[in-house]
């Protein structure tokens, strides 16, 4: 695996791999590397792509402070990893080389609706610093296809619209969450769960698959009220549990039965926020 610290020297390379039509697949990540991720590099792989991963902890999608000092990072494991899994090349950038005009972003990204709601409207800012690094980084590594997680499911919705909004030829491919064996939803931040923590943390995805295995066409409220006690009785402190339609993300509150649905929660166990969803 080939590491680029720089983003002109990652562009000389990719310039000639792009004379030789070489089509290439991009996973970008904030590094704490796990199995969902690596499912992104092996799809990218399997699909005959030049897979470059990239590693970077964007201080600008980090509504809370507390939150950044705190993202894991396990660089050396994380390379073994990429390396393990036929990882053709490594961006790992350092702030200055991904933000040489300083942080600030002087001419946000109009993401409408989808910032107002859910992710958007509890981690205020947070999708616009995430537009902001992925458009930097598509620019400098301008892939044929782009693998993101479907376990972040409105940031996925937000990427296509900034792809949209910039006229970027990049294709999106989402790929489905990884699970572990008792259903937590894989996640950088489940390393920072103690042992008590990690345990209670499985209840999410307990009432997700309750949502859908109860979803019926009428009024929704009870089926949200009883997922946001039943994640309190857990131990969680919820932003939301809620259920909206897969395509536009509106929340939908009485379900005519036929609209595709997504059943989305974000809630804090301690202080470690987790979010998951799933198709209904
Ligand atoms: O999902 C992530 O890890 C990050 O939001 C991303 C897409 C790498 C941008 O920093």
């Amino acid at each position: 695996m080939i590491i680029f610290k720089k983003a002109a020297d990652i562009g000389q390379f990719l310039h000639k791999t792009g004379e030789k039509k070489t089509k290439t697949g991009f996973v970008p990540t904030m590094g704490a590397l796990h199995q969902g991720h690596i499912s992104l590099i092996e799809t990218a792989k399997s699909g005959g792509d030049l897979v470059i991963a990239s590693i970077f902890v964007n201080p600008t999608q980090f509504n809370d402070a507390n939150d950044f000092q705190n993202y894991p990072v396990t660089i050396e494991q994380d390379i073994d990893q990429l390396e393990h899994a036929g990882c053709d090349v490594l961006f790992l950038p350092s702030v200055e080389e991904m933000y040489p005009d300083g942080l600030v972003n002087k001419t946000p990204y109009d993401l409408g609706y989808l910032e107002t709601v859910l992710e958007g409207k509890y981690r205020p800012g947070h999708f616009q610093g995430v537009c902001q690094v992925v458009h930097r980084l598509l620019t400098i590594i301008p892939a044929d296809h782009l693998y993101l997680g479907q376990k972040d499911f409105q940031q996925c919705m937000v990427i296509k619209k900034m792809a949209e909004l910039k006229g970027l030829k990049t294709k999106i491919i989402i790929c489905p969450t990884l699970r572990e064996a008792d259903g937590l939803a894989m996640s950088s931040r489940n390393m920072r769960l103690n042992k008590e923590a990690r345990q209670k943390a499985v209840e999410i995805s307990r009432v997700l698959l309750h949502i859908k295995a109860s979803v019926k066409p009428g009024d929704l409220s009870a089926l949200k009220k009883g997922s946001v006690e039943q994640l309190t009785r857990a131990g969680f402190k919820t932003d939301y549990a809620e259920i909206a339609d897969a395509n536009s993300l509106e929340l939908v509150d009485n379900w005519d039965g036929k609209r595709k649905l997504v059943a989305l929660c974000a809630a804090f166990i301690g202080e470690i926020r987790l979010i998951d969803n799933m198709l209904l």
